[in-house]
């Protein structure tokens, strides 16, 4: 019988409420297809922090080498100040790993109530570069000296003292340097390009601000029309800005969406909108090495602990981890429970953020019961 560890970080607020499904429901699947998990849990996050003053040891990355996936809840917390765990944890471990992909997945759903006025259909993913643009932590404040190395695995860059910005001494100012690599372009357009022919896709749509940040994203556009002709596959190149206009108005047409870091995480909440709730939406951070999966959301601690959390997220994220560990049939067994409880439960007993009355237990209760039945 195949044992996978599996590292589980269940982080902060919802992130602890939903991963506790998310974990019941692979269990279930576990035992109905024959493979067992051994878990490996993690206690990285807020707590964690303000007891020990503990964010992120290097000892823990070393360890979760040894396992075969992820699985994370949510980072953050109003105790802590922003950046500190999200920084230190979450991205921490996207860039240790060099996951460069972040995969969301984003479609309707049977009897969810969608702001979609004419009841369209969608079916898109957004393939997120995840290592660098905006994220890759090249902050200045004021008037330091300009010399950091982008906190990468491999490759590792090194900007120098290129730049100076003189003001008014008594002027507070930052500066963020955002990043673009040919190697990092190269790799998620190919990626993009190798999802979009599994969806028998013969286009990408590539969603930049050319006009606006010309050195970064020109090299985007530039780089990815190479590679996608060598592909094979069409490029559509579209404003972020207007990109969220079109999907707002009516997102049926689009299949695979390639975003730079930064536009990608605020195109997968848009798309998370209009399928009906962050709830809903999961996310692969995948790279040559370790993989990573968590739902799209947040901590959410406006409503931690109050069971109205909706794991579905948590739960679809575990899909996709199990489909990473070529664990198919369990994978698609998670999945199309997910789509089977929403289909034939009655709304009553679907999850608060969709308009039911379930907690987030009982909608882990449901999901993993229709998967035993199966
Ligand atoms: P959020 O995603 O936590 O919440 C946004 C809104 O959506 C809130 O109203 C919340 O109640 C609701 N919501 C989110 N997930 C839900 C679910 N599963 N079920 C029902 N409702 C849900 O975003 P935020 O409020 O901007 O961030 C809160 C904290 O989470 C911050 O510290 C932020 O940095 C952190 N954060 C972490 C991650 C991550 O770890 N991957 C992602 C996003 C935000
Ligand atoms: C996400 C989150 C993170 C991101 C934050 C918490 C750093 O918003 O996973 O979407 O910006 O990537
Ligand atoms: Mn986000």
């Amino acid at each position: 019988k195949m044992t996978y560890r599996i590292g589980l970080l269940p982080g902060d607020g919802i992130g602890k409420d939903v991963i506790t499904e998310a974990r019941k429901v692979v269990e279930t699947a576990a035992s109905s297809f024959g493979f067992s998990v051994e878990w490996r849990e993690f206690p990285y996050g807020a707590e964690h922090y303000l007891n020990t003053g503990e964010i992120l040891p290097d000892e823990a990355l070393e360890e979760m080498q040894q396992c075969c996936a992820l699985l994370q809840g949510a980072i953050g917390d109003p105790r802590v100040p922003p950046g500190v765990l999200e920084r230190g944890i979450l991205l921490k471990t996207r860039f240790y790993f060099d996951q460069y992909v972040n995969l969301r997945p984003a479609s309707t759903y049977p009897n969810v109530p969608t702001p979609l006025k004419r009841g369209e259909d969608m079916d898109i993913v957004v393939v997120r570069e995840n290592t660098e643009d905006l994220y890759v932590g090249l902050g200045f404040l004021s008037n330091e000296e300009i010399e950091a190395t982008v906190d990468m695995k491999r490759p590792s860059y090194t900007l120098k003292g290129a730049l100076s910005l003189k003001v008014d001494p008594s002027m507070k100012f930052a500066a963020q340097l955002a990043l673009a690599t040919e190697m990092g372009v190269r790799r998620i357009t190919r990626y993009a390009c190798n999802l979009a022919r599994r969806r028998k896709a013969s286009e990408i749509v590539l969603a930049t601000k050319s006009n606006a940040v010309k050195e970064l994203y020109g090299l985007w556009e530039e780089i990815a029309k190479e590679e996608t002709s060598k592909e094979g596959i069409s490029l559509k190149l579209v404003n972020v800005d207007a990109l969220c206009y079109q999907l707002a108005r009516d997102p049926s047409g689009y299949g695979v969406i390639l975003c730079p870091n930064l536009f990608g995480d605020i195109v997968s909440d848009l798309l998370a909108g209009l399928t009906g709730g962050l709830g809903l939406s999961p996310s692969a951070n995948i790279g040559d090495g370790l993989s990573m999966f968590e739902p799209v959301h947040g901590s959410a601690p406006d409503i931690a602990g109050t069971g109205r959390a909706n794991p579905l997220a948590a739960i679809l994220s575990a899909s996709l981890m199990l489909e990473h560990l070529t664990q198919v049939e369990a994978s698609e067994a998670v999945k199309n429970a997910v789509l089977e409880y929403l289909r034939a439960f009655p709304r009553q007993r679907h999850p608060m953020e969709l308009g039911g009355e379930a907690t987030t237990s009982e909608v882990g209760d449901s999901v993993a019961s229709i998967i035993q039945r199966m």
